[in-house]
């Protein structure tokens, strides 16, 4: 048996989504369907419609949700029907070379269900980032659920399954920021903001915010930002050093993913500092910089996928630092949609209007 629920679907490069029939089966050994109670729309969604991930349409969008178990395969023990969970995309496999070495947030070769959610005609969806959680119900492995305390609301706890934790595990996980750092971050959209509290929770005693949209850096200074400067209106490399003694910050976090703004928060780092690229560019980006400059500046340059998080470890420790007032993830979700305002969403994350556009079902 299948379940039949609405879904929102890219079928081909730049074109619009559209909401279409979706058929869930029931969950084999391994995996579990769960009825998704709210979805937030990342700009990977949109990266996946501009065909930037990959070719593989038709895609099932969505990634960052929240929701209730509604049925489990054979075998599952780790959730059970009725539990209240995010959806994350790296359920671990616990042998990779990653994970055998007590690396699991690296982990090389994470779980999604086995079997494929498809159109009602057959043919089979590629589920965004193993996930396609902009649908009623949908089907993931069961290491993808992880269990949360349910007084957080959906809206705002699935925003952790993706663009938030991104943020928070750029700062406090790649990054590394700790008490007495000083950090800047380019591009203060879901993820940048999320990076900004991150290194707030950790203690950064400056946390620079650099953005083109003064929405945005309102939103930052909310979540922390001790400095804010508009890169329209100002050399965010000349302010990052004004505000930092002249030197540069300890840890640059880039989370706009372009070459320009990737060299921007190079030359934004003092030295030996650190800088972390959390934003996702596409394939054609090139940058070409002096070698030299990258051994005389030292330090560490990092990529971040998903903020080296492990869901089991940080998504309920998170959901408690919500609870008791100390992360503001409520602040995320500009605006609550229905399925099929997605395009919408789209348009409102270009024209700056939102940090997180989310569907609720
Ligand atoms: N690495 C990961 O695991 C991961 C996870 C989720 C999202 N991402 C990526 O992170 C990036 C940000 O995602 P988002 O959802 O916050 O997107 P978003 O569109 O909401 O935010 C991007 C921000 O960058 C700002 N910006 C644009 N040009 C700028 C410039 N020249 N200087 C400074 N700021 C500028 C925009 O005004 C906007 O506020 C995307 O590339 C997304 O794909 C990465
Ligand atoms: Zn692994
Ligand atoms: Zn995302």
């Amino acid at each position: 048996m299948a379940y039949e629920v609405r879904g929102v679907v890219s079928r081909g490069r730049g074109e619009p989504v559209t909401v279409e029939t979706v058929l869930v089966p029931d969950p084999g050994p391994g995996e579990a369907v769960v009825d998704v109670q709210a979805c937030g729309v990342c700009h990977t969604d949109l990266h996946y419609r501009e065909g930037g991930i990959s070719d593989d349409y038709p895609f099932l969008l969505g990634h960052e949700a929240a929701g209730t178990v509604s049925a489990v395969g054979a075998g599952v023990t780790d959730v059970a029907v009725g539990d209240y969970v995010i959806l994350n995309w790296r359920a671990v496999c616990g042998v990779c070379r990653a994970c055998a070495r007590g690396r699991p947030w690296y982990c090389f070769d994470t779980h999604n269900a086995t079997q494929r959610m498809t159109l009602a005609d057959g043919t089979a969806l590629s589920p965004a980032l193993g996930i396609g959680a902009l649908a009623e119900k949908t089907l993931v492995a069961s290491g993808q659920c992880t269990k949360v305390d349910p007084e957080a609301p959906a809206a705002a706890a699935g925003l952790l399954g993706c663009g938030v934790m991104a943020g928070i595990g750029a700062a406090i996980n790649t990054g590394g920021v700790t008490r007495g750092d000083t950090v800047a971050v380019f591009g203060c959209g879901g993820v940048g903001a999320a990076a900004v509290a991150g290194a707030a929770l950790a203690g950064a005693r400056t946390i620079v915010a650099v953005d083109v949209d003064h929405r945005k850096l309102g939103a930052a200074r909310h979540f922390g930002a001790t400095h804010c400067v508009n890169a329209r209106e100002e050399d965010p490399v000349a302010a990052v050093r004004a505000a930092t003694g002249g030197f540069g910050a300890d840890v640059v976090i880039e989370a706009v993913g372009r070459p320009e703004t990737y060299k921007q928060a190079f030359y934004a780092r003092d030295l030996a500092g650190t800088v972390v690229l959390v934003g996702v560019p596409t394939p054609e980006m090139r940058l070409e910089m002096p070698l030299l400059d990258f051994f005389s500046h030292g330090g560490a340059l990092k990529s971040s996928w998903y903020g080296d998080c492990l869901p089991s470890r940080d998504f309920p420790m998170l959901i408690d630092l919500y609870k008791q007032g100390r992360l503001d993830l409520d602040r995320f979700v500009s605006a609550t949609i229905g399925i099929d305002q997605v395009e919408e969403a789209f348009a409102a994350m270009h024209s700056g209007d939102v940090l997180r556009s989310v569907v609720v079902f």
